[in-house]
């Protein structure tokens, strides 16, 4: 049976650009589907075509068991959307705009009230609560389209980009929002181009680029596929890398790369912590002083540049902006983790 986000072989061109170029997907109920990608990869012309807005080439989908392309008007009234074609009313203060989605809704004129005092609470709005949406900053109206996009609970949602220009708490406040919103059964369809962001919050991942997903799989399968993990030691002196090396190639599953600028030594390695231990006991033997060794793990940045060539990197645009691939990159920063 498919999932409560179904599609299946989605193409979409806008003149000579193929936006969308064959997606495939299967969201079960429940889970949260984490779609990454780049600028332009195609995120938001899925999330247009699965909540009615936009019209596929062909394909097919399905949302919450009803066919996308035949009831369209029947899906609208199960999903939830938030995202730049979310829409705020200007005018309205942001408790007004609240409590209007209440009703639309169909929400009581009492709970509709209590809903949007609520949500306003919850997004860290209620000091600006009746003042009109256009004095909010762009922080405040992001967290205002999210929190519009709440008052119902509808069994699917759509998030396009959440949390692009918040600060990193109010980031923190929407994913504790948005894991409690799982917890209760909600199906979650996230674009997100921050790799954090969908290493916390998905069950599964699908990387896209150039209107096609390049890998799908949990994120510890995708990480994984990049190469497992390797140890990293940092020995003290120059004149030590031989030895430390010689004892690292006795243990590791591929080359030993050493870095001789910054006396780093990396080795692909398989058996955890305890195989740590012994690299240790054996480099101590060898009388090789460390200053600094560990194990690390691929994160999804690493992932993401092996995939697509294009490198994440830390970027300083908007409130606590993470880490976000820039397409064209080589090299790779360290990303805030
Ligand atoms: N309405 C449109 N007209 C022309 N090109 C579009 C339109 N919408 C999207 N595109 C193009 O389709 C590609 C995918 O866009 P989009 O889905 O918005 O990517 P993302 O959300 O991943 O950044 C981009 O190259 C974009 O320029
Ligand atoms: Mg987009």
């Amino acid at each position: 049976m498919p999932g409560a986000i179904y599609a299946e072989g989605l193409v979409k061109t806008f003149g000579d650009v193929r936006a969308l170029d064959g997606v495939d997907l299967d969201v079960p109920e429940g889970t949260v589907l984490g779609l990454l990608g780049p600028n332009g990869a195609g995120k938001t012309t899925t999330v247009r075509v699965l909540t009615t807005l936009l019209q596929p080439d062909s394909g097919s989908a399905v949302v919450a068991g009803i066919d996308v392309l035949k009831h369209p008007n029947e899906v609208r009234r199960s999903i939830g959307l938030s995202g730049q074609f979310a829409a705020v009313d200007e005018y309205l203060t942001g408790r007004e705009n609240l409590q209007m989605v209440g009703q639309l809704y169909q929400l009581s004129a009492r709970d509709a009230k209590a809903r949007a005092l609520q949500l306003l609470e919850r997004f860290n709005l209620a000091d600006a609560a009746d003042r009109p949406a256009k004095t909010y900053s762009g922080g405040m109206r992001r967290r205002l389209d999210l929190a519009a996009a709440l008052v119902v609970s509808p069994p699917v949602m759509f998030m396009d980009e959440p949390t692009t220009g918040l600060d990193p708490r109010n980031r923190q406040q929407l994913w504790e929002v948005i894991q409690e919103l799982v917890g209760g059964g909600t199906t979650l369809l996230l674009t997100t181009q921050y790799l954090e962001e969908a290493d916390h919050l998905a069950d599964d991942i699908c990387v896209v680029d150039h209107g096609k997903v390049i890998a799908r799989g949990t994120s510890d399968q995708l990480k994984a596929r990049t190469g497992g993990e390797r140890v990293e030691v940092v020995v003290h002196e120059r004149e030590q890398i031989d030895p430390a090396r010689e004892v690292l190639a006795s243990y590791g599953k591929g080359d030993v790369a050493i870095a001789e600028h910054t006396r780093k030594l990396t080795v692909p390695v398989t058996g955890g912590a305890k195989l740590l231990a012994e690299v240790i006991r054996d480099l101590d033997a060898r009388g090789v002083e460390i200053d600094d060794i560990g194990l690390r793990r691929p994160t999804l940045d690493d992932v993401f540049i092996s995939l697509t060539g294009h490198a994440a990197e830390v970027v300083g645009e908007g409130e606590g902006v993470i880490a976000k691939p820039v397409h064209g990159r080589k090299s790779r920063k360290e990303t805030a983790e």
